[in-house]
């Protein structure tokens, strides 16, 4: 058999970001200004929301949008829902902002938190809910939405990996309060590296702009600064620098303008890259439906589409294989693998101080141990994917 390399992510730098990237450089401004603006407009639209906040990661993305509470009453300590299995980046980042994560068992067949064990988590300190839509499916909304209004709670999605997903006709990111995007490499859309909030609410969308620059009183939409005019007369309104009054405690997660050129390239052949990644999503996952007795994905809804992010892979209870034989198999032949991250609280020493002990997410921490995923994005070809599917074949017949 041919060994074609398969990588997992892959970059397209267009010609057109080329070119941009070369006259930011010859002008020299190259943090967050006018590309950063256009790119955060063309989000929103793409999206369809009001606002888009460009950040440098989709952590960043998370943890601000979690930020904003503070100036609505949160208190440090307060807790924030979110299921155990995720990319560390979903605790990280409630950590990061300050709350505590209260975790909540996924569903296997959904990899999504279990919307019927929400309630039992919630306390007086609650005040968010942040779903995530791993693997791009899209997590159960309108049941979430439906607790999180009984509460008065609010909701944010970690749409880090659901570009393009939708869920009852609508787009993910336009479901909760905020969307927090990452424009990482392996995204449908990235800027390298990056993140982006979604939001109707232009009053979380102005705490978000001071958010991101330390919390700076100076959080304009549209910054004079940082474009051609060097004045700007609100600067000295309160006769002190409103660049150096911080009204709030914030991070320094700002985009510049040549991960902006990246992600406005992206933006200009979207249509194309999304169409190579579904072709390819449901070329694999068709092929892939004869391994059911040993190997599973998981499947959309039928009123969702997922986002061809990614293709998950979830052994079977039974299999005579492991999870880390099948990973080292393929890896050995060219096949860039993921594992299907971790039960946070239980399998993620970092998050020990928690409390919580192994067995308290069972189906969690059986992703955790069963499942990787591997790309479908617009380098792979009909090729990568007939010999992906002809070396689990053999794989099969050697080790099942
Ligand atoms: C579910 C989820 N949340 C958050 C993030 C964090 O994004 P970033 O790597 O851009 O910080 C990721 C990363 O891909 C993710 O998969």
């Amino acid at each position: 058999m041919k060994k074609p390399r398969y990588p997992f992510g892959t970059i397209t730098i267009t010609e057109k970001t080329k070119k941009l990237m070369k006259r930011i450089l010859d002008t020299g401004m190259v943090s967050g200004g006018k590309h950063v603006r256009e790119f955060e407009n063309r989000f929103a639209e793409l999206i369809g929301t009001k606002e888009a906040i460009a950040l440098s990661s989709g952590t960043d993305a998370d943890a601000l949008a979690l930020a904003v509470f503070y100036d609505f009453g949160a208190q440090r300590n307060d807790e924030i829902i979110v299921p155990a299995l995720s990319f560390a980046a979903t605790g990280n980042a409630v950590l990061q902002s300050g709350f505590k994560p209260v975790f909540v068992d996924i569903e296997r067949k959904t990899l999504n938190v279990d919307p019927s064990r929400i309630e039992e988590r919630i306390t007086e300190k609650t005040r968010a809910i942040m779903p995530v839509h791993l693997m791009g499916k899209p997590a159960e909304m309108d049941e979430i939405n439906k607790i999180a209004k009984k509460y008065n709670l609010y909701v944010i999605e970690d749409a880090a990996e659901a570009q393009s997903a939708l869920y009852k006709g609508k787009n993910i990111g336009t479901l909760g309060d905020m969307s927090a995007f990452s424009l990482y490499i392996a995204h449908i859309i990235s800027t390298i590296e990056g993140g982006i909030i979604t939001t109707n609410n232009s009053e979380f969308a102005e705490i978000l702009r001071s958010l991101r620059a330390h919390g700076r009183a100076c959080k304009c939409k549209t910054c004079v600064l940082n474009v051609n005019s060097r004045y700007c007369s609100k600067r000295f309104k309160y006769n002190t620098d409103v660049r150096f009054i911080f009204e709030r405690i914030g991070f320094s997660a700002k985009m510049n303008e040549l991960e902006a050129a990246v992600g406005l390239g992206y933006l200009g052949i979207y249509p194309e890259i999304f169409k190579k990644r579904k072709q390819n999503f449901l070329y694999i996952r068709e092929k892939f439906r004869k391994f059911t007795p040993y190997l599973v994905t998981i499947n959309p809804k039928p009123y969702e589409e997922m986002a061809p992010y990614a293709f998950p892979i979830i052994l079977q209870e039974g299999t005579k294989f492991t999870r880390d034989e099948l990973v080292a198999y393929l890896e050995k032949n060219g096949i860039d693998t993921r594992s299907l991250f971790l039960s946070m609280p239980t399998q993620c020493p970092g998050f020990k101080f928690l409390g919580y002990k192994l067995g308290d997410f069972p189906e969690a921490e059986y992703i955790g141990n069963n499942g990787l995923h591997i790309g479908v994005h617009q380098d792979i070809t009909k090729e990568h994917i007939d010999y992906f599917i002809a070396l689990v074949e053999k794989f099969l017949e050697e080790y099942q």
